[in-house]
């Protein structure tokens, strides 16, 4: 089990008090996504969008990394072999929790991005619509987030990892977003063995070689050490 390839989604940050997307009550029951969450909601209501966000900013700074981040932190310190963690949470509990070699595929929420100049820089906790670029003064500020019709990031390093995969686990994901959902067709191809830890099946858990299933804060550390161990 060399090449670990971890996949994680909202699931794995529940537990810090974060709300995940498609539960009953969950971010997506209360805005709609294209209001939200596209290039098109943006350029109609920036300060609707970049309010979204700063909400969302303010809540991540105040929740705490769980036993769930931080056991896949200590399994990139312990594991002889890689181990890679692709998060589609913008929040930042998995460095915050010690994780090092990680990829926001949809981006994050302590980034900025200038959508005139494509630089990047630290976002204030309050963004306002019209800030401006700190390299191109441009006010094209906008939330470093990947939207819905938005190429997500660092796809080639991700498809090549996962050609390279020994184990593909996806922790905390429903499985309904694409490209993240294809990953474990793709880990399988590579002859990867694969695991999902969730509270239920996904939408792509049919996929999966083994099921753990539980809170991520209790199912993720007992896994890490029956890797740790084997
Ligand atoms: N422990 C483990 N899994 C959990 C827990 C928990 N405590 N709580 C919830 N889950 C699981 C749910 O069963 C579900 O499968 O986490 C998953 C959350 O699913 P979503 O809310 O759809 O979140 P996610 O899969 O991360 O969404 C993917 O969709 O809207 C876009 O860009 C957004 O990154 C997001 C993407």
């Amino acid at each position: 089990m060399s090449n670990i390839v971890i996949l994680t989604g909202a699931g794995i940050s529940a537990e810090s008090g974060l709300e995940t997307f498609r539960a009953e009550t969950g971010l997506w029951a209360q805005h709609r996504v294209e209001d939200v969450a596209t290039p098109e909601g943006f350029a109609r209501d920036p300060k609707l969008v970049v309010d979204f966000y700063n909400t969302r900013r303010a809540q991540a700074a105040e929740a705490a990394p769980n036993a769930a981040h931080k056991a896949l932190a200590r399994l990139e310190a312990e594991h002889s072999g890689r181990v890679l963690v692709v998060t589609q949470n913008v929040d930042a509990l998995h460095e915050r929790g010690g994780t090092r070699n990680l990829i926001h595929m949809h981006g994050a929420v302590n980034s900025a991005l200038c959508a005139a100049c494509d630089h990047r820089w630290e976002a204030p906790m309050v963004m306002a619509a019209g800030d401006t670029c700190p390299a191109c003064s441009q006010p094209a500020a906008r939330p470093d987030i990947v939207w819905f019709g938005e190429m997500p990031y660092q796809m080639d390093e991700i498809f090549e990892t996962l050609g390279q995969a020994d184990l593909f686990a996806a922790i905390g994901t429903s499985g309904n977003v694409y490209p993240a959902a294809g990953f474990v067709a793709e880990a399988r191809r590579a002859g990867a063995d694969t695991v999902e830890i969730n509270l239920e099946p996904s939408s792509v858990g049919s996929q999966f070689a083994r099921h753990i299933t539980g809170p991520a804060t209790q199912t993720v550390p007992a896994w890490v050490d029956a890797l740790l161990a084997s």
